[in-house]
């Protein structure tokens, strides 16, 4: 790959990920980058470095344009390992005058890397560096995505440089969002605001604020991973806008894991009644879909159906396993129920009940269970929970999202 000039002396120097397909979790089926942002001026500093194994690409791209031993100075916007893991290299290589983190930064730098060696400088909240022809300011954004983020801008060129913020797991050759598909440049900004940065969504806010208080001119958002905006930043900042309100649509999402098949009668006889209201509803299989379709399809989704089959007095193991994944991402606003069959005993749904009021989901209905296999007349039951979370989802939701993303939800892998 090539080295890219996003302005004048600002250049993207990072790697792709063709292969990787899970990211703590989430399943990322089109790969990812690690990007990292090299600038040219009396001072020469790098943004961010790469994940582990990516530091041959890295150096190659920093070759590109300038002998790495040139460097001057390191900025670490985000300590996670998918930007820092080769940081000790890199320091080993270019021997950097300073590197700059926020304070919680330099904390996380130690625990990581026990170096107390390092040139660590530590940069607040505003602060701003002079490179030369260029100044870079530096914005703490705590828990977008760890406690040591921060955001680096480049005010007379309109550029932020976002870290983790507004990226998406998309590996492409291309390094520009008007490159690409919009449909899919969308779908995978959502799903990865869906897996990475929902549970953060009150930061969001903050930082939108700031962002509307301070008066930044932004044309450029340059994140961490994925393409860099400059034809569509109103639109992306819009996005993270409506997706952190969690602004919820009339829509549902029936997830489930079956047995012998009877709970997969019921969660096609709950999405019927709840199709019945005029509410959308997807259907999701765990056998055949990832966790991490289930919480972007239920992001913007008013509400969450749950089912599950009795195994062993508790539910089945991929259904606790999506209940604990949907818990840590915390969707806001919620609505919902639990249907199963069982031979005897019958836990699963109250113990699903438990889980999704620990979850805040505002439960409509003690459950729905059946025994052994549905008759007509469960199935009745069933389509009669799904009217009813229809109708509430049709009543109370406030989708404001004119146009979703691509509904398409990728096949489960390994
Ligand atoms: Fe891309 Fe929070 O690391």
């Amino acid at each position: 790959m090539q080295a890219t000039e996003l302005k004048d002396g600002i250049f993207w120097v990072g790697a792709i990920d063709w292969d990787v397909r899970d990211f703590h979790g989430y399943q990322t089926s089109l790969g990812s980058t690690y990007n990292a942002y090299l600038v040219r001026d009396t001072k020469t500093v790098l943004f961010d470095t790469v994940k582990k194994g990516f530091l041959d690409d890295l150096v190659n791209h920093i070759s590109q344009v300038t002998n790495p031993s040139d460097i001057d100075y390191i900025v670490v916007d985000h300590v996670e390992m998918d930007h820092s893991a080769e940081l000790p290299n890199v320091i080993d290589l270019v021997r950097p005058e300073k590197v700059f983190c926020s304070a919680n930064g330099k904390k996380a730098l130690l625990a990581h890397f026990h170096r107390d060696d390092w040139p660590l400088e530590v940069v607040a909240n505003g602060d701003k560096l002079e490179l030369g022809d260029r100044t870079v300011q530096f914005f703490e954004t705590k828990m977008l995505h760890w406690p040591d983020s921060m955001m680096s801008y480049f005010a007379d060129q309109g550029l932020l440089v976002s870290q983790d913020g507004f990226g998406q797991h998309w590996a492409t050759s291309e390094r520009f969002d008007d490159e690409v598909d919009v449909g899919v440049l969308y779908y995978e900004t959502k799903w990865y605001y869906a897996n990475i940065i929902l549970p953060y969504s009150n930061f969001v806010q903050k930082l939108l604020q700031n962002v509307r208080e301070s008066g930044m001119s932004i044309d450029m958002i340059a994140p961490d991973h994925g393409l860099i905006w400059r034809r569509d930043v109103d639109k992306v900042l819009g996005m993270y806008d409506q997706w952190s309100r969690q602004v919820t649509c009339a829509k549902a999402v029936v997830v489930y894991d079956t047995m012998w098949e009877s709970t997969t009668k019921m969660a096609h006889a709950v999405a019927e009644g709840i199709q019945k209201q005029g509410v959308g509803v997807k259907v999701m299989n765990l056998r055949s879909v990832h966790r991490s379709d289930v919480i972007a399809e239920l992001q913007d989704s008013r509400a969450l159906v749950v089912g599950s089959p009795t195994l062993n007095n508790g539910m089945m193991p991929r259904v606790a396993d999506v209940l604990t994944y949907l818990k840590g991402l915390r969707p806001a606003g919620k609505i919902g129920a639990a249907f199963g069959s069982y031979g005897w005993g019958g836990e699963a749904v109250k113990l699903i009940n438990a889980s999704l009021e620990e979850m805040n989901v505002e439960l409509l209905h003690e459950g729905v269970r059946v025994n052994y296999v549905p008759t007509d007349a469960d199935l009745a039951q069933c389509v009669g929970l799904g009217e009813k979370i229809g109708s509430a989802a049709r009543d109370q939701a406030a989708c404001e999202i004119p146009s979703q993303p691509a509904n398409r939800c990728r096949e489960r892998q390994g």
